[in-house]
């Protein structure tokens, strides 16, 4: 596994956004099941994205957290297709400090600020096909219930004491810094102002009296942890990342803030002077969307997978499994990280202006290809950088071009007049490479390809268990491209339907190309359902033959049926995926606008 440097994965060149990572705040398809923990048909699992705070509107990382949730769940929902076992909460975060200071910046009210943006955040999830069975507001009444049950389990234990708090405390990254951690910068009237090293956000001295967690018990139980289960934490560098920050100072963690401070929150129980940390309320809602502190919440806990971005790695990797252990519970199954995405080189910011939409691309590049192009390009353990023309060139390349134009010669009506899916000769393509005979026709570069698609489903599998969506998808735009180079290479157009010598061959050829298709519209529709839908459709393929059980491919090549075989095409519906740079003039000029 590729070993990198610390620094450089988790971002600390002020590129990505307010890291506070280091020490600031604290049948074969599948080799191991996604979000459970036993390959049992009707095991359940978990998902969940981060809950997104309100202070501003949804930008395109927030929408690439829950998209990656949102194709592991799907993919997961294609292996165990019952309803009952999948479950995926999103959700937003709207307690705290900077919440309370944005509504004030606002002159609104803290609550009509959350409702505001947490609708946008619902809309904008229910546009781009997020497939959330739970949508979570920390303001909700069965929110309180669960947070409040949570402290007083800790308190019952002994974990939580009074204590003074005295320190830096950034609002905006909602964390407690050490010293070591705050710089000065010029403020906007030129004083030099301590900001937090790593965000550069502003940060205040606090020093109050508040309930204090004791952190520090738990870091050999977090280290037996991670030491046993080396896939907790993936990808593989984060996991290394956490055990590193284990080596160092774990201090007891404040929990709690004054209440004359910090209103707009859960209030302590029993001690109406003092509000629960916004983290502590917001990890616990992984927790409310199950039915915590009702006992249903069991049936789900132990096979959650979290799906978070790097800046908040501490708190989900160390502070949530801390207090989960300390009441009673087991640490999540999989945490699965992503890095940031930067535009032009820069960190996403209000203030740079230069804030991505994720409601325009979406329109302007479709919801399949916003996320195809969002899942293809993001890599977990580096940051991306986005900007328009990528995606106009990774579209029309690998959807419009190389999917839609296999699509299309395979099914027009010039290369296959009877809209059907054709017959596979076996005389012309026998199982045993190398074979020689009259009606031979495979050459050594078509094994090459039926045995690439046979195993892409097994290599798809591996990348979603790794997290590596972006490698599923490299995988099958790779057999993409080798089954264009299939088609281009025996040239289907060339060969006569009415030559008895041809016939068998031009339908095998197509039959092959067909096969090809149907694997990869299964396999893609975790990332761009409708275009899957479309494709899948145009094949024939009815909705109960799209799960990775049924994925059975070219299973003529191996002597057995194929229930495709001479069945109608799907009728034709226009193009899988129009080239957007024929509409580039248009985009140009929205872009003036
Ligand atoms: N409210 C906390 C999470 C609490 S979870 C118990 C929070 N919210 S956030 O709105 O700031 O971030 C939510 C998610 O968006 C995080 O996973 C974060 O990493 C992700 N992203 C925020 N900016 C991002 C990019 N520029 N790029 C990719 N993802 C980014 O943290």
């Amino acid at each position: 596994m590729l070993r990198i440097s610390l620094l450089r994965l988790l971002g600390r060149t002020g590129l990505s956004r307010g890291l506070c990572l280091q020490d600031s705040r604290l049948r074969h398809y599948s080799s191991c099941p996604l979000g459970a923990r036993d390959d049992a048909q009707d095991a359940r699992a978990y998902f969940t994205t981060p809950i997104f705070y309100v202070n501003a509107a949804p930008h395109i990382g927030h929408l690439y957290s829950a998209l990656l949730a949102d194709a592991l769940c799907r993919y997961r929902r294609l292996r165990v297709p019952s309803a009952a076992a999948t479950r995926f909460s999103t959700g937003t975060d709207e307690h705290g400090l900077k919440i309370q200071q944005a509504a004030a910046t606002a002159g609104l009210a803290p609550a009509e600020l959350c409702d505001q943006v947490s609708a946008q955040f619902q809309q904008l999830f229910r546009e781009a096909s997020i497939s959330s069975t739970d949508f979570i507001r920390t303001t909700e009444a069965r929110h309180r219930v669960a947070v409040q049950h949570f402290w007083g389990v800790l308190k019952a234990r002994g974990l939580l004491y009074k204590g003074l708090y005295e320190g830096w405390y950034c609002a905006s990254d909602e964390c407690f810094l050490p010293e070591a951690k705050v710089t000065r910068q010029p403020g906007p009237s030129g004083d030099l102002c301590p900001v937090s090293l790593e965000s550069g956000h502003p940060v205040s001295w606090t020093k109050e009296e508040n309930y204090i967690f004791r952190l520090s018990q738990f870091r050999e139980p977090l280290q037996r942890w991670l030491r046993g289960d080396p896939r907790a934490i993936t990808p593989e560098p984060f996991h290394h990342a956490v055990l590193q920050w284990l080596e160092e100072e774990l201090p007891d963690l404040s929990v709690s803030r004054r209440s004359s401070h910090l209103h707009w929150g859960i209030p302590v129980p029993g001690d109406d002077s003092q509000t629960i940390y916004v983290w502590l309320d917001a990890l616990v809602n992984y927790l409310t969307v199950i039915g915590y502190p009702n006992a249903e919440f069991k049936s789900w806990w132990p096979t959650t997978s979290h799906i978070i971005g790097k800046d908040i790695l501490k708190f989900h990797a160390i502070y949530w499994p801390a207090l989960l252990l300390g009441a009673g519970m087991s640490p999540p199954h999989r945490i699965y990280v992503h890095s940031h995405w930067t535009v032009c080189g820069q960190k996403m910011s209000k203030s740079l202006g230069n804030v991505v939409d994720p409601r325009s691309c979406l329109d302007r590049y479709t919801v399949d290809g916003f996320r195809y192009f969002l899942l293809r390009q993001g890599v977990p353990h580096w940051d991306c950088d986005y900007y328009d023309e990528k995606v106009v060139k990774l579209l029309d390349s690998e959807l419009a071009d190389a999917l839609g134009g296999l699509l299309n010669r395979c099914t027009a009506k010039r290369i296959n007049p009877s809209g059907t899916y054709p017959a596979f000769c076996t005389t012309c393509f026998p199982s045993e490479p190398g074979l020689v005979g009259p009606s031979v026709r495979a050459q050594a570069e078509d094994y090459a390809l039926v045995s690439a698609v046979a195993t892409l489903p097994k290599q798809v599998a591996d990348h979603y268990d790794n997290f590596q969506i972006y490698k599923a998808l490299e995988a099958v735009s790779s057999c993409v491209r080798q089954t264009n180079g299939f088609v281009q290479r025996h040239a289907p157009w060339k060969l006569n339907w009415q030559s008895p010598v041809d016939a068998p061959w031009l339908g095998t050829v197509l039959h092959v190309a067909l096969e090809c298709l149907r694997v990869f519209g299964t396999l893609l529709q975790p990332v761009t359902p409708s275009l899957a839908d479309k494709l899948l459709s145009r094949l024939g393929v009815s909705a109960t033959e799209r799960g990775l059980g049924e994925l059975y491919f070219l299973p003529r090549f191996h002597g057995h049926p194929c229930p495709f075989e001479g069945r109608r095409l799907g009728s034709e519906t226009g193009l899988l995926f129009p080239r957007l740079d024929q509409s580039r003039a248009w985009l140009l000029k929205a872009h003036r606008t």
